[in-house]
């Protein structure tokens, strides 16, 4: 793909759910599949642009022509994007725990008998795309977050948009009677500074086409 519109470029992606341990053998995660995550690191690479994911724990492969960073907790996933930098790119799609537990245990916690039962205590992870959004004359030109929202959709991503600091906000419609989520199909809204797009239902696959296109006709003028 050495003569896409992105060649010579460079992205992050991130993708996936993190694992965050409680002691060496047990974690706490969510259901994140990766799948969108991992399409828009495969579309951003047929475009030509040398892509780096950082993954979470999924069931999927490596997409073609891409760098693969395999990571569990949040705290790794930070540390490998900024091992990543500088970039042009950066695309968030990662489920990113939003805790973690403060009080990893070093030894597996036993079950003694006691009745004792053990007390998770949380504190809050770093929240990747804010970090790289913040990151000073580090910043990629474009930083893309993901939203999944049930009600006051546009809203609540612009919200967030302005929040966290990235230029455009995809956010995703995860109420019910989508079916969006555990799906394979994903009905957005992009949302930059001034502009908001309303993207039809169109499959995960399709989404990281069309983002890639956009990106990529975002930074032509570079
Ligand atoms: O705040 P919220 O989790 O809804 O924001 C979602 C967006 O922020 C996604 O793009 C997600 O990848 C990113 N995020 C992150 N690090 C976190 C939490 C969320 O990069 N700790």
């Amino acid at each position: 793909f050495k003569t896409g519109p992105l060649f010579g470029k460079k992205a992050i992606v991130t993708s996936g759910p993190t694992h965050e341990p409680i002691d060496p053998v047990r974690y706490i995660a969510n259901r994140s599949s990766g799948k969108q995550g991992h399409a828009i690191a495969a579309e951003l690479a047929k475009l030509g642009c040398e892509v780096t994911l950082v993954s979470g724990p999924t069931r999927l492969e490596a997409p073609n022509g891409v760098k693969l960073v395999e990571i569990e907790s949040a705290r790794d996933m930070l540390v490998a994007c900024q091992n990543a930098l500088p970039a042009d790119i950066a695309v968030c799609a990662a489920a990113v725990a939003d805790w973690r537990v403060d009080n990893e245990a070093g030894q597996k916690l036993k079950k003694d008998g006691s009745g004792q039962i053990p007390e998770l205590k949380l504190t809050e992870n770093p929240d990747i795309l804010a970090t790289l959004s913040q990151a000073g004359d580090q910043r990629p030109k474009l930083v893309v977050g993901f939203a999944a929202e049930t009600q006051n959709i546009r809203e609540y991503a612009s919200a967030k948009r302005i929040r966290k600091q990235c230029d455009w906000i995809v956010a995703n419609d995860v109420s019910p009677s989508t079916g969006t989520f555990g799906g394979n199909e994903n009905k957005v809204h992009v949302i930059a500074r001034n502009q908001c797009e309303d993207w039809p239902t169109l499959s995960k696959k399709e989404v990281a086409k069309r983002l890639a296109a956009k990106i990529a006709d975002y930074l032509k003028e570079d």
